[in-house]
This record gives C-alpha cells, structure tokens and sequence, in this order.
C-alpha cells in the first residue's frame, strides 16, 4: 500500500510519473515508455493539453472520424466523432447517405433557455420573502452587471429570475430559480458567475445560501430532429413491414425502461462523439438527456416513430446545451477543426446537427436490431479488435479473416484460426 504523499501537485511531471511506477505499476520501464508513448513531440500543444487538467502524466488518445453525407434542413455536412466503439461511425455514414437520398433530416430549435438556480434556506414566513425579493430583484440584475454586459452585447444574459417555494419537498429550502440566454456559448462559467453574484447580496442573516450552481437539466433547450418518407422507400422487399418492426422497437423501449436504456444509449452513441469531437462537455450532456428521457416519471424512449397515411416518420426531441465558442471548444485544436468541418456552426446548428447524429445512430441500431441483428456489423470490427490484440501481421490478418467469413466471431475462435495460419 502506498504512503499517503502530500504537495503531489507540486512535483514536476517525471517526478509524478516516478511516483506513480514505484507504489503502483510492476514493469516500470515499460509503463513510462507507455505513458511517455503518448506525449505530443510538439512541446506547445503537449503543454496546451497537460494545462486542461492538474496532475497531467499523459493523453489519452480517442479514434477521431468522420461521417459525410449527412443532409440537414438541405446543406450538406461532414460530421466529425470522437469515439473508442466500432461501427458507430460507419452506421452513421450509411444512415446519413440512405436519408441523404429521401430528402435529408429536418432539425428546428425549439428554445434555448439556460437555468441556474441559487439554493437556499429560510425559516421565516414566506410573505417576508416575498416581500425581500421583490425589493431586492433589481439588485439582484445590478449584482451581475459586470459579468453580463458582453453576453448582452451578444444578444444573451439573465432572462427572469424567479423566487421558488419547495418547502413541500424539503423543511425550508427555496430558490432563487434564474433562467438565462448564453447565445453560442454553453455558458457554465457565466451562469455560475451570475449566481454566486445574486448570491452575494441576497444573502443575509436569514437567508442561508446553501449554493449557487447552474443546471445540468436544460429541457427548455429543446432541439427536433426527424426524418420521413413512404414507407415502400424503406426497403427493397417489404417496406410496410420494416417500418411496422421499427415502430414496435421504439413502442417496446416507451414501456419497458431496460430497454429503452440501451435504445437511448444507442442514440448516445452517436451525440456523444460529436459532442466530445466539438469540446463540448458530454457529461452534461447526457445527465440532461437522460433525465428528459425520464420527464414523464416513467424512463423512455427519446425518439419516436410515426405511420400514417404509409408515410415512416422518425424523429427525435432532446435538450441540448452546447457552445461553439469559450472553452475547449476555443482551445482545442481538435475542436477548433471539428467546428470547422462543421462549416463554423452557431451553438442553435450545432443543437441540430448533433440531434441528426442521435436519431441516425439510434435509426441504424434499430433497423440493425430488427433485421439482420446487431452482431453482423459488429463481428467485422471485433474481428479486427481481437487481431490486433492477438498481434497479427498483414498477412495473418487476411487469411484469418477469410477463414472467418460466415462464422460468429469469437476470441478462442479466432486464436485457433490464427494458430493454424502460424503454424
Ligand atoms: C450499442 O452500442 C448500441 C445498441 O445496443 C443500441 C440499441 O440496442 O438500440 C446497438
């Protein structure tokens, strides 16, 4: 067990990694090679990326691909993914040029309302609070003045702020419930700016401020994304009954939540990459997706699907609070080129082309799931992943992969086709 080791920040970065291979790691030679594998030989841009974080030994490195052909409200994009899981970037692709060729997805944002709230507790009459508030409530805009003027400028900055009874729920809690509009940029340091602003005068010798911090549940910036078409379009051989099959896999995720769990996280996996590839905060992201997911008081699906009339429409309608400037999304050469690809969206577009990426990953597992299965796509990649682990040459590779063809795809099952090629 190693010793508790105290001003650990301050040490140099070989000193941290030296620390780290004596109490923790085995083959310290190897391990250090590992770790200094993965520095950038560019000195600048490796310091650019151990300032993000503290204590930085290393990168860790995602696959960073791209999907085209994406067609939405009839422009054309190319969207960048971060993401470590296979298939999910050839999904895309494929869903992106099948609906490319239909018409393309719609996207509309619905709203984009930001919510902080500052939290607190009170034990006096609520008539005296009231009261206090309303005194106070131009205070509270004249205490953030500062922080506000540029987004103002920009066209954001608080748009109400509200004063919030929940004492039913908790023995003297209320809130001072701020929404906010923050333009192209996700906005948490602004927020939280603010609230710890209005905190400050509005506390006193009964208010108890407890703490002041945005919300990661945004289900007032909204975003709808969907695609249509007649349902003969959809299939080669039987469209009527593909679209029937996907209709019942979106109602069997609405009233079976272990299900709509991983349905919902198919679609992650598609908003996910373009939210890590854009520098966006994707833990935010799917605290807030999920828990819209559960508005209802039920778990659901986050994507619907509609037949009348033999017309297919599936759609999506999800919260989405992005940034396309500030943050990552400004220092990260990455980012800076996702948004580039992406043709320099505003937060709003990029609300809508990251909805396109969920619906399009969740519509390719789905028709994935009720037609061939999902192992078929999937077996491609694994073969790969288990060959690389397995550290096959070129040539190994090609004859096991041929050796393969038309059988599932398993790790001992590939260790006995690789033996017989070795030998
Ligand atoms: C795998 O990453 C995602 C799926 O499980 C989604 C789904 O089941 O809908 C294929």
């Amino acid at each position: 067990m190693a010793a508790l080791i105290s001003g650990f920040s301050k040490l140099t970065k070989t000193e941290k990694i030296d620390w780290l291979a004596q109490n923790f790691l085995q083959n310290t030679k190897e391990a250090k090679e590992i770790l200094r594998t993965y520095w950038n030989s560019d000195e600048k841009l490796q310091q650019l990326h151990d300032d993000f974080i503290e204590n930085t030994i290393s990168n860790f490195y995602m696959p960073y691909g791209i999907a085209p052909n994406f067609m939405i409200n009839g422009n054309h994009y190319t969207i960048p993914m971060a993401i470590e899981e296979s298939s999910v970037v050839a999904a895309a692709s494929l869903v992106a040029k099948f609906w490319s060729n239909k018409g393309g997805f719609t996207a509309k944002v619905i709203n984009t309302v930001k919510v902080g709230q500052v939290h607190f507790m009170y034990q006096g009459s609520k008539a005296d609070l009231e009261r206090y508030f309303s005194a106070k409530k131009d205070e509270l805009y004249r205490a953030t003045k500062d922080i506000t003027k540029n987004m103002e400028k920009r066209g954001g900055g608080i748009l109400d702020i509200e004063l919030r009874d929940i004492t039913s729920h908790l023995e003297n809690y209320y809130q001072l419930h701020v929404t906010f509009e923050t333009v192209d940029s996700m906005g948490a340091n602004f927020i939280n700016s603010c609230l710890e602003a209005m905190a400050n005068v509005f506390k006193n010798n009964e208010v108890e401020i407890v703490m002041s911090i945005l919300s990661n549940y945004v289900p007032e910036c909204l975003v709808k994304a969907s695609v249509s078409c007649h349902v003969d379009d959809l299939h080669p051989t039987d469209g009527a009954l593909f679209a029937k099959k996907m209709e019942q896999a979106v109602a069997i995720a609405n009233v079976e939540p272990h299900r709509a769990v991983t349905h919902n996280k198919g679609v992650m996996n598609g908003i996910d990459a373009v939210v890590i590839a854009t520098g966006n905060d994707f833990r935010a992201i799917e605290a807030g997706v999920h828990a819209y997911a559960a508005k209802s008081g039920k778990y659901k699906s986050l994507t619907k699907c509609q037949i009348k009339d033999d017309v297919f429409t599936f759609s999506i309608e999800i919260p989405l609070a992005l940034g396309t400037v500030g943050g990552l999304t400004s220092t990260h050469p990455l980012s800076k080129l996702s948004l580039e690809i992406l043709g320099n969206p505003s937060a709003k577009e990029l609300m809508q082309i990251i909805a396109v990426a969920g619906l399009a990953q969740n519509y390719a597992a789905l028709r994935a799931l009720t037609t061939t299965g999902i192992q078929e796509g999937h077996m491609k990649m694994h073969l790969v992943n288990i060959l690389n682990q397995l550290e096959a040459d070129a040539e190994e590779k090609e004859k096991v992969t041929l050796a393969m063809k038309g059988k599932t795809v398993s790790y001992s099952g590939v260790v006995a086709a690789l033996e017989k090629v070795r030998a």
